[in-house]
């Protein structure tokens, strides 16, 4: 039998928990004791008696709640504090964010604590039940279109009435990964006539079949691991002169590109926002890592002439019921490479998923990229 815990997540802002009630109780009937910090689901709806409903253990103190558990669960990276309560034989899995939380790799490092970072996971096939980025982003994909349409002073759709017709609002999304193509998704229901843009060739056929109109240059950045690479200076000169243009005509923005282990990649200059109309507005979801708009100010609302750019930091956490409930089903997969059926926690990590999720073990960094990061492996 397992001891599972899931910790109230202490990120200022964050709703969501690592699980949800139907997921705890799957663990709980297949023999594992899971135990909740008390109000650990509240923020995200899901109230204690909901858990305890279903044979989860409520604890208030969080030095207990972890004290002699095998398995930690968590949505945020955890602090170095609360990496100090855990048992060095504790094994912590979470969407650590590592290459922005060095602070918590290392506490987990010096700790030798084994732990596993949701968002290094290899997005082969098999992981594809336990991929954390894709759960959040396609949330955060659909969060970030109401946002915009809720700050345009424009409704989205085409309107035949009495008092005349509106024109459908133009919607342009740049990136079209996870969130980019949830976006599309999203603002076409929204009766917005859309236009998407990615620099990785296979994005096109994806976008044109949600009915979106796909901006293309001749060219294919596709990386390795299905991630886009960095542009030449030529192929970003290239790419500024198609985007500025469909920048300048759009009713709304959102911008989710990205470059694994890179600052985001510069979309859009202020030159261009100037261009704008008022009225018109920006949703940086790449905010987080440096911004695609030159203008974006992480986690603000920024004004000008007209135009806003809106930076948001968390926003699968604005929609925490679902976005718990995805990240749990996420966490239960996981899982399954982790604890056998008979509640046994294995200590052979050599599966693909793990060895390519794996963040620390033995007082020893385990990912190059992070390990590089913090100045190589130690
Ligand atoms: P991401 O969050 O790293 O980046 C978002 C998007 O930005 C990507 O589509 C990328 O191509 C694009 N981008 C980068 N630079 C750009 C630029 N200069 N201009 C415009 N767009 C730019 O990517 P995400 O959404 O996490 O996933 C990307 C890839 O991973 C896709 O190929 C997707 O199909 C694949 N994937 C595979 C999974 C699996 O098989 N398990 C699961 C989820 C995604």
């Amino acid at each position: 039998m397992a001891i599972i815990a899931v910790p109230k997540e202490s990120a200022p802002g964050e709703k969501r928990v690592a699980l949800v009630p139907e997921v705890a109780q799957r663990l709980v009937k297949a023999g594992n004791e899971v135990r909740l910090q008390t109000g650990a689901g509240q923020a995200a709806y899901y109230p204690d008696s909901m858990y305890s409903a279903v044979g989860v253990k409520l604890v208030d103190d969080p030095k207990a709640l972890v004290a002699g558990a095998h398995v930690v669960a968590k949505v945020q990276a955890p602090t170095a504090a609360e990496v100090a309560m855990l048992d060095p034989t504790t094994i912590l899995i979470a969407q650590v964010n590592a290459t922005r939380n060095l602070d918590s790799v290392r506490a987990l490092q010096q700790r030798g604590i084994t732990s596993f970072a949701l968002e290094l996971l290899p997005r082969i096939t098999r992981a594809q039940s336990m991929d954390v980025l894709s759960s959040q982003a396609t949330i955060a994909g659909y969060r970030a279109v109401l946002v915009a349409a809720q700050e345009a002073p424009k409704i989205l759709p085409m309107l035949t009435t009495a008092a005349g017709t509106i024109r459908p609002a133009s919607v342009l999304i740049l990136g079209a990964g996870v969130a980019g193509l949830m976006a599309i998704a999203t603002a076409k229901r929204l009766g917005a006539v859309v236009q998407g843009y990615d620099v990785r060739r296979a994005a096109g056929e994806q976008v044109r079949s949600l009915g979106a109109k796909f901006l293309e240059l001749p060219i294919n950045a596709e990386g390795t691991g299905g991630y886009a690479r960095e542009l030449t200076p030529e192929e970003k000169a290239m790419e500024a002169a198609m985007v500025n243009k469909a920048v300048s005509a759009a009713d709304i923005v959102i911008t989710t590109a990205n470059i694994p282990g890179k600052k985001a990649p510069r979309l859009i200059a202020k030159e261009v926002v100037a261009t704008m109309r008022p009225g018109a507005v920006i949703v940086d979801m790449a905010a987080e890592g440096g911004g695609n708009c030159e203008l974006t100010q992480p986690g603000q609302r920024v004004e000008i002439n007209g135009v806003v750019i809106l930076g948001p930091l968390n926003l699968p956490s604005d929609v925490p019921f679902h976005a718990s409930e995805t990240f749990s089903k996420n966490i239960l997969s996981f899982l399954g490479l982790l604890v056998d059926k008979d509640g046994k926690v294995t200590s052979n990590f050599t599966d693909e998923i793990l060895v390519g999720s794996a963040l620390t073990r033995a007082g020893a960094v385990q990912n190059k990229m992070v390990a590089d990061l913090m100045g190589g492996p130690k």
